[in-house]
């Protein structure tokens, strides 16, 4: 089966896909420097706007996949959606299916898309997308209906044996008015935070200045003789007004946020360090094999900008079952 890999990042969606021998046959990403780290993994230029890229060009495929870009629709975003022109690259989707008509596809958001503009912003997605919903006939408002059959859920990265908080929409769709669709089970948990930390890690310095905010509102948690204590304390979103503590041996959701500074990177308090890159990918599923560019921040806008791996590959083991 062939496979189309849009808003392409570094290449969530293609590692777990081809893990499952499907075939890669276009990406595109407008990002430099997220295409710099496809290319390093899959010798494959993926620098295109998908503005500008004409649907008759795209290869037949039998999938489409899409992690579309979040910032409209997410609670930390601008939150206004399709009159933002980043909105409207849902509508490019859409383009793009309607000319290739293929079989399957897979979308990715940020869960606050299904709130976003008092479920307005989710209405009109599947309104575009769905003729059948979860199993039911929908009856869209949309005359121009891509007729697909949709199923969709909001999927936590933790319960698929990574330790991190990171709950995502994912939106698949088939041509097929008959199929059933039933998306991944939990998977056993027997990773954790601490598991997967660097044992020689490269350590990034915090400033004095964060380290006091982290203090500070530390020693005023209510928990603190408890977390105090715990080897698995993170601390994120490092402010002077607020610093926020993550206690479960998970890691808090990896943010595109991470590229713009130290204080949007998790902080682990008792090792007295930041996350390192290495851990992010472990966070996200990726394999140790996985090569990034000498970029810090650019790698870690696209670590948090990712679609985990391991989440992806179950999801398209269910497709194909
Ligand atoms: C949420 S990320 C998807 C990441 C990807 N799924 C991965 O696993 O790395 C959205 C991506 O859309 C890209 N993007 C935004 N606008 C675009 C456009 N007009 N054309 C192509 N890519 C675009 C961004 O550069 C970003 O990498």
């Amino acid at each position: 089966m062939r496979f189309i890999d849009l808003f392409s990042g570094m290449g969530g969606f293609r590692l777990a896909l081809e893990k499952n021998n499907l075939e890669c046959v276009f990406s595109a990403d407008n990002d430099k420097h997220a295409c710099d780290t496809y290319n390093l993994n899959f010798s494959e230029n993926s620098l295109f706007d998908i503005i500008t890229i004409d649907e008759n060009k795209i290869p037949d495929h039998d999938i489409l996949c899409a992690g579309f870009p979040c910032q409209p629709f997410s609670i930390g975003g601008l939150r206004k959606g399709f009159d933002d022109i980043r909105g409207t690259l849902f509508f490019e989707i859409v383009r793009i299916l309607n000319k290739k008509q293929p079989d399957i596809f897979i979308l990715e958001n940020v869960q606050g898309l299904i709130n976003h503009n008092k479920g307005n912003t989710f209405k009109i997605i599947l309104d575009t997308l769905a003729s059948k919903l979860n199993g039911f006939n929908y009856h869209s408002s949309n005359n121009e209906n891509l007729n697909y059959n949709v199923f969709w859920k909001i999927l936590n990265t933790k319960d698929f044996n990574l330790p991190q908080n990171r709950s995502r929409v994912f939106i698949v769709g088939f041509k097929d008015p008959e199929v059933m669709f039933e998306f991944p089970e939990p998977l056993k948990r027997t990773l954790t935070l601490l598991d997967i930390l660097d044992k020689q890690p490269i350590v990034k310095k915090i400033s004095d200045q964060s380290f006091e905010y982290i203090q500070t509102f530390l020693k005023n948690h209510k928990h603190y003789d408890i977390i105090n204590k715990l080897d698995y304390l993170i601390a994120y979103e490092i402010r002077k007004s607020r610093v926020a503590f993550r206690y479960d041996n998970n890691s808090p959701c990896l943010t595109t946020k991470m590229g713009t500074g130290g204080n949007n990177v998790p902080y682990l308090v008792k090792q007295n360090r930041f996350i390192t890159l290495k851990e992010g990918l472990k966070l996200q599923g990726f394999p140790k094999n996985f090569k990034l560019t000498n970029n810090y921040s650019a790698a870690l806008r696209q670590i948090g900008n990712s679609v985990s791996v391991k989440l992806v590959d179950q999801i398209i083991k269910s497709i194909l079952k």
